[in-house]
């Protein structure tokens, strides 16, 4: 079998793949690891052809749908899963065959409703059911201690003792068990009585994930993370520096308007002089009267960087290809000591 772990931030992502066929199945992705994910499938020369999330992730942004996107091959993920881009929902018991390598589901509610581990010969990927020393937390969103319990005593703390765990987490890193050390050793298991565990799991007393509502709306919707949006955006259009543009006011010999999109009272605290107000609520409304022009050069402005550069594709979308954003905002205009004019537009 070929195998890869990929660590960051806590966070374990496993590639797995048959080394006959060279099929592979992604486990856990992360967004933000994407090309780290396809980098290594490419040194092994590996054809990525499931992407599997284990769970609902409460913690961070899953990439399965952005790589179904890119590589056009179906999201895997347990039949209870929320979200409405799953491509194929498997069950209890049934298998993914990625070459001559089998994983089998293993459904395990109880971190999650839609919690699985997946076997695929001595190694279990155990999602956040069972972590090093530790249990997956059910203090979230569908999470249910006495689900957990039953999952863990039940079904998997029953299978082979040497099983290799490979968890969805490990905050330390560079870990390695099995399931009948977890037995022995793991705090959380010595509880044996039900109702033990569930008061225990009760008490536990974590602080919510950061992100949490983000990566919730993300992981269960597919829809976009507020960074990502923000990236794509910044791909898509061309920059101005600050000073280049210090050295541009003033002199316009090109006719560069400078567009602050921030709101009326921002704006007549300060702004860059010569700076025409067109905040961004108001952008698509009033193109047509304030920008008659389609070629003319354009520079958004506002107070940090980021909304102009949403202001400059949405520009830029509508026909204005001359449209730049300004990189860096009004704050770093302000402390770059650069001229700023107060009052409302002339
Ligand atoms: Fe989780």
């Amino acid at each position: 079998m070929i195998f890869e772990r990929i660590s960051a931030g806590g966070c374990q992502s496993y590639l797995v793949g048959c080394p006959e066929t060279k099929r592979a199945a992604l486990i856990d992705p992360k967004l933000d690891q994407i090309d780290h994910y396809t980098a290594l499938a490419a040194r092994h020369g590996l054809r990525i052809g499931y992407l599997v999330d284990t769970h609902t992730h409460a913690d961070h942004f899953s990439a399965t749908r952005q790589l179904a996107l890119q590589l056009g091959v179906p999201v895997v993920m347990h039949r209870a899963s929320p979200a409405p881009f799953v491509d194929m929902r498997i069950d209890d018991g049934e298998m993914l065959a990625v070459g001559g390598l089998r994983l089998q589901a293993i459904h395990t509610p109880g971190h999650t409703a839609d919690s699985m581990c997946l076997r695929v010969g001595d190694r279990l990927f155990t999602g956040d059911t069972l972590l090093f020393g530790a249990t997956g937390r059910t203090d979230l969103p569908s999470g249910d201690a006495g689900a957990l319990y039953d999952s863990l005593f039940d079904r998997i703390l029953r299978l082979d003792p040497d099983l290799k765990i490979f968890p969805a987490h490990d905050y330390q890193g560079g870990g390695s068990s099995t399931i009948g050390q977890e037995l022995a050793t793991n705090p959380r298991l010595q509880i044996r009585d039900r109702a033990a565990f569930i008061e225990m799991m009760g008490n536990l007393n974590l602080t919510l994930p950061t992100h949490i509502t983000e990566a919730l709306r993300v992981n269960m919707s597919g829809g976009k993370a507020v960074a990502q949006l923000l990236a794509e955006a910044a791909a898509s259009v061309p920059f101005m520096s600050l000073a280049e543009l210090r050295g541009r006011i003033g002199s316009a010999p090109d006719g560069l308007i400078i567009l602050d999109v921030r709101e009326r009272d921002a704006y007549e605290a300060g702004h860059i002089p010569g700076a025409r107000l067109l905040p961004r609520g108001q952008l698509e409304l009033r193109v047509n009267q304030e920008l008659p022009d389609p070629t003319r050069r354009l520079l958004t402005c506002c107070e940090l960087g980021h909304i102009s550069t949403l202001a400059a594709r949405s520009l830029r979308e509508m026909g204005f290809l001359s449209a730049v954003a300004l990189d860096g905002g009004m704050k770093a205009w302000r402390e770059a000591g650069y001229p700023v004019k107060s009052g409302p537009e002339p």
